[in-house]
């Protein structure tokens, strides 16, 4: 185990962990130059386009302290060689296994599972950019895991790189001496090298959790993938035991067994080995055809016979359900189309187990499906690749966040995803999720930062600064003031694209909630209802009346808008008849013509009204709920 290095790198959005990953698969011959194209890593067709990392993707690599060595049959360790200075390089030939994570906020989980796998993690940090609340927030997270940091600046090259700033930021988040940190250029490759130098020489080699004596397998699932042959591969670290093809796996938490049909290692595709051992990290093909049972941060132990006591093996510590944060709905603009979205989010599931899904039917827009996302950018990605890949038509609900709701009658606790599933009968107590939100700003973006804040629920907890030029605030405020008011684009808006945010639950806070209801001619609409807290009521009431009365087309005769609170009306609009000029065409005289057309007329509206029903197309909803 001693020549092996767990290592990750983590970064805010964007700061270059691909491209930097790309120059280290170079550096060590991982992928062979014909092959090679720009972010190498990210290999879905979404996250080249927009050069966003969805998906963790491992890679092994080998490596000789002080040049590449040849890949096949490298692995065997040399003698040891110390030298001054140098006291943890036995070796010189390395196997080097790193995780590439996902930057942003949504895919936090991720990232946390890939740190539990390793023993170190490179911080990028953008030398344009410098600091940004993603490499805060990511940081905590890797010393939690006790992880060593390596400190790395990206994009020297770059005329705008405020290399020295930079410098002070990190020596000022981390409290290390300047000298520790290496300055590259993941583009043109300048001193790349030296960040696997520090690798090798500060990274600890993984060590052994358990009893050597009674090493019982024990891998720890970071993430899978799904495979229709050989069943979900789980991505592992080994830190006990060994696990072979053909042996029996026991999934801890998922309380499933069954048979391995593969391991191996990833160069950076699947490549089957004879075993995995302790301190590696390859996946093992595990032949369960539930997506749902193989869940990342199980621990995966193995059996011999069916009597052998697998089910008292201690779980890896961190097991953690990804908790979807944020729900919407989603039908198809074609109503023919919801068994076509149907197998859509079920092929989905298979690689991304954090999204979830039940149907719903509304009747303004037919049968779909409430959706749980984990925020909202993997909204986004979910929807947009229903959109791609199954080439759909859909219209989505506007987001909204989990609630809690008391009923005085039933007496207990239940959550509230949508407001079809608010009670007619009210709520007597309601709660909410607060979260931790830290924003990083520019000094100079300061002002329209907190002027952003002035219009939300928010409470101040600290103020600091990195270096000369930057701000660190942080907050509490409840979840729904991030999701459903899209703070992070309004952020980005104000400050034209310098402030970043991350945010973290807390926990549930009581709330005075209200379901908004929107009535039309007198009948409620629920695909438009809304919950939201008592004191905004006035103004959103008016709010979404007005909405309607802009977008409704005109209808014979005048149609009242309303906005409703538990059957109380709080604001109203009508929209105006637009009725069809009847007397047009008459010139001149004939009055009892004229009253006779237009009491005609009267009668057919009055009759229409009557019948309480208007048409409201589709496109109206689509736009209500923008
Ligand atoms: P996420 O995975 O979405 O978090 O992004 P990332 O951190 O993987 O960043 P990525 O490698 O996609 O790089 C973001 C942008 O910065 C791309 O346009 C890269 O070409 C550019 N970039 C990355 N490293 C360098 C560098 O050293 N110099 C210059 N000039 N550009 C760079």
């Amino acid at each position: 185990m001693d020549n092996i290095r767990n290592f990750v790198i983590i970064a805010h959005v964007d700061h270059g962990k691909s491209t930097l990953a790309d120059r280290l698969l170079e550096l060590t011959s991982s992928v062979e130059a014909k092959k090679m194209r720009p972010q190498f890593l990210d290999s879905m067709d979404l996250e080249q386009e927009r050069g966003i990392t969805i998906k963790m993707h491992p890679v092994m690599m080998l490596w000789h302290h002080g040049g590449l060595i040849e890949p096949e049959g490298s692995s065997e360790p040399e003698r040891p060689e110390r030298s001054e200075g140098q006291a943890m390089m036995h070796y010189k030939n390395y196997t080097l296994n790193l995780i590439d994570t996902p930057g942003h906020v949504d895919f936090n989980y991720e990232v946390s599972r890939s740190l539990a796998a390793v023993e170190g993690a490179v911080l990028l940090v953008d030398a344009t950019k410098g600091i940004q609340a993603q490499t805060i927030g990511n940081l905590e997270l890797a010393k939690q895991q006790g992880l060593v940091i390596i400190p790395v600046i990206n994009k020297i090259d770059l005329p705008q790189a405020r290399i020295e700033q930079t410098e002070k930021e990190i020596v000022d988040l981390l409290k290390i001496d300047a000298s520790e940190i290496i300055k590259v250029s993941g583009k043109d490759g300048t001193n790349v090298e030296k960040i696997l130098e520090a690798v090798v020489a500060k990274v600890p080699s993984p060590k052994m959790v358990g009893n050597p004596t009674s090493a019982q397998l024990r891998a720890l699932i970071f993430d899978s993938k799904f495979d229709a042959f050989k069943g979900v591969i789980a991505f592992v670290r080994v830190f006990d035991g060994e696990i072979k093809k053909g042996e029996n796996i026991y999934l801890i938490q998922g309380k499933t067994s069954s048979e391995v049909k593969e391991v191996g290692i990833f160069k950076p595709d699947l490549s089957p080995v004879e075993s995995l051992g302790e301190g590696q990290i390859g996946y093992i093909a595990t032949g369960i055809k539930e997506s749902g049972k193989v869940r990342v941060g199980d621990t995966i132990t193995n059996f011999q016979f069916s009597n052998s006591n697998f089910q008292n093996v201690t779980a890896l510590p961190g097991y953690k359900e990804p908790q979807p944060k944020v729900f919407l709905s989603i039908f198809p603009e074609d109503a023919n189309d919801f068994e076509l979205l149907k197998v859509g989010l079920e092929k989905l599931k298979l690689t991304d187990a954090s999204l979830q899904f039940k149907p719903e039917s509304k009747e303004s827009l037919g049968r779909g499906f409430q959706c749980g996302f984990l925020g909202l950018l993997h909204a986004e990605i979910i929807s947009e690749r229903l959109k791609r890949e199954y080439g759909l038509g859909l219209v989505l609900s506007a987001p909204s966040v989990l609630y809690k709701i008391f009923t005085q009658a039933e007496g207990k606790e239940r959550f509230i995803y949508t407001s079809a599933d608010w009670p007619e009968g009210g709520v007597f107590a309601s709660q909410e999720l607060w979260a931790r939100l830290q924003i990083l700003t520019p000094v100079n973006y300061l002002g329209q930062v907190m002027e952003l804040i002035k219009g939300m629920e928010a409470k101040h907890q600290k103020t600091d600064y990195l270096g000369s030029e930057k701000t660190e605030l942080i907050y509490e405020t409840p979840l729904r003031e991030i999701i459903s008011k899209n703070f992070y684009d309004k952020l980005k808006s104000v400050t034209q694209g310098f402030a970043s945010m991350s945010y973290e639950i807390l926990d549930w806070r009581p709330a005075n909630l209200v379901k908004l209801d929107v009535l039309i001619l007198g009948k409620k609409e629920e695909a438009l209802s809304r919950i939201i807290p008592e004191k905004d009521a006035q103004s959103e009431g008016k709010k979404v009346v007005e909405k309607l009365k802009d977008n409704l087309p005109p209808q014979l005769f005048s149609v009242p808008l309303q906005a409703a609170i538990g059957g109380k009306i709080i604001a109203r609009e009508t929209l105006r008849s637009k009725g069809k000029d009847v007397i047009a065409p008459l010139y001149g005289g004939d009055y009892t013509r004229k009253k006779k057309l237009l009491e005609i007329q009267k009668k057919g509206k009055k009759e229409l009204k009557a019948k309480g029903e208007i048409r409201i197309p589709s496109q109206v909803f689509i736009k209500m709920l923008q």
